[in-house]
């Protein structure tokens, strides 16, 4: 089983592999009350293990009858920071996307989900917890195997981030004296790094800024925090239209013809989803009368001109397409700091400094995008591949989804990236892994259960 919290839903899923990349899926998806994104720990959870119950209930009602031997194991997609110390255990470093629940920061999010189920007597134990781009990354793996596994999972949603595979003698892990933590398995030979991306350069070096970036920061719940995904991410793309639309209508007239309701979403905070960008990108029609229909039933203004949906159509384009280029960083940065493209690319560098040199490898990135190096040839000689195989980037997420045009500018600005362009960009492959985090958050489950049992525990316990 899994269930998935991090962003707009929380779902509720169960997995049956079928062997060949292919699964069977039943999930259940109950929207978040926004009261409970904002309240305490204990609304939140047991909220979460009151849906696993429903669930439960309705799907695997023979688990309520059978013993505890038999408890479904369950992976936990949590996608927020967490330091994690154990396959089931994670303590919160902070919220992302609009949760702000004080007292669950520095809690083990397992221990929290696992009391409230066993309030509620499920016959059900968390066996795993997982950050969605894992799944993401677990989930496109099993999807679409070829001679390697995926080498990144990233989610552009309500928020992003990207996980993805590294080598484990660029890593080293420390051991706090006195206990276990920090001691894994080297057998595979590697090992899964979450980046947490969305929190690239929140000193603010390199990104790109404006009057509305500044004020949506300044009035979120984290300012300061989370800079990258505050211009990338489904979060957010909204608000920052719907920041520069209210500019535009208080100093420059726009609207003055138009009929604005007076509790029109535009003078909402976080009032305007970014579903209205996709739909207004979206529009190709000669009197863009998509974009006057959002117009008037998204952002609460109607009878707009051919002009003023034009110029809708202009601010939109230009905050899709700058989130869509971002995005297209931290994968071009991974891609060269793995030395997936070049073999010369990969070093024995100790971590703390592999760590820089993935930092490095972005804000090169950022520089050779936003000071407009010559974009690479479309026709320039594939570079030193490892082996003809792609490198498969698994995606997930509404905005990579839905946004009408997301992976050709992703794409774009990929080969501007002068060493990805020069080296062969049309090697990597990118794929959606739909509702990824559950499939692969199930898949861990399962794998964690199997280690655990090969290590000696006791059906019984499990
Ligand atoms: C969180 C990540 C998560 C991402 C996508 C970010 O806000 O910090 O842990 O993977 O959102 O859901």
């Amino acid at each position: 089983m899994a269930v998935d919290l991090g962003g707009t839903n929380f779902r509720v899923c169960s997995v049956t592999l079928l062997g060949n990349s292919n699964f069977k899926i039943a999930q259940e998806k109950t929207q978040i009350p926004r009261d409970l994104m904002v309240g305490t720990s204990k609304k939140l959870f047991s909220f979460m293990a009151q849906q696993i119950k429903n669930f439960v209930e309705t799907h695997h009602s023979d688990h309520f009858t059978e013993s505890s031997e038999h408890r479904l194991q369950l992976g936990f997609t949590f996608s927020f920071p967490v330091d994690q110390k154990a396959v089931n255990k994670g303590y919160l470093i902070r919220w992302t996307k609009g949760f702000d629940i004080k007292d669950a920061v520095g809690q083990d999010v397992c221990e929290l989900l696992q009391n409230e189920i066993d309030a509620l007597e499920i016959p059900v134990r968390v066996a795993a917890l997982v950050n969605d781009t894992v799944g993401t990354l677990m989930a496109r793996s099993y999807e679409s195997p070829g001679k390697h596994g995926a080498l990144i999972g990233a989610i552009f949603g309500t928020g992003t981030n990207g996980a993805y595979v590294e080598n484990l003698d660029k890593l080293t892990k420390m051991t706090a004296p006195g206990n276990t933590f920090g001691e894994y398995d080297k057998s595979t030979g590697e090992m899964v790094v979450n980046t947490e991306w969305g929190n690239f350069d929140k000193g603010m070096n390199v990104l790109p800024d404006t009057e509305f970036d500044r004020q949506l920061d300044r009035d979120s719940v984290n300012p300061g925090i989370q800079m990258f995904e505050k211009r990338v991410s489904g979060m957010f793309l909204g608000e920052i239209l719907r920041l520069t639309v209210l500019k535009l209508k208080n100093e420059a007239g726009m609207f003055s013809t138009s009929n604005v309701k007076e509790n029109a979403p535009l003078f909402e905070q976080w009032g305007v989803d970014t579903s209205v960008l996709s739909d207004i990108e979206g529009d190709k029609s000669e009197d863009l009368s998509q974009v006057r229909q959002v117009a008037e039933e998204k952002l609460g203004v109607s009878e707009i001109t051919l002009d003023e949906a034009r110029a809708l159509k202009i601010l939109v384009h230009a905050i899709g397409k700058r989130s869509a280029r971002l995005s297209a960083v931290p994968i071009a940065a991974i891609i060269l700091a793995t030395g997936k493209l070049s073999p010369a690319e990969t070093t024995t560098k100790p971590t703390h400094q592999r760590r820089q040199s993935l930092i490095e490898k972005a804000t090169t990135a950022f520089q050779s995008l936003i000071l407009g190096n010559p974009p690479a040839a479309d026709t320039a000689p594939a570079g030193p591949a490892t082996d003809d195989e792609p490198i498969d980037v698994g995606v997930d997420g509404s905005v990579v989804e839905f946004y009408p045009g997301f992976e050709e500018y992703l794409r774009e600005a990929l080969r501007e990236v002068n060493e990805v362009g020069n080296l062969g960009e049309k090697r990597v492959r990118i794929g959606i892994a739909k509702d990824g985090s559950g499939v692969g958050a199930a898949l861990i489950a399962l794998v964690a259960t199997k280690a655990a049992l090969m290590a000696g525990m006791k059906k019984g316990d499990l």
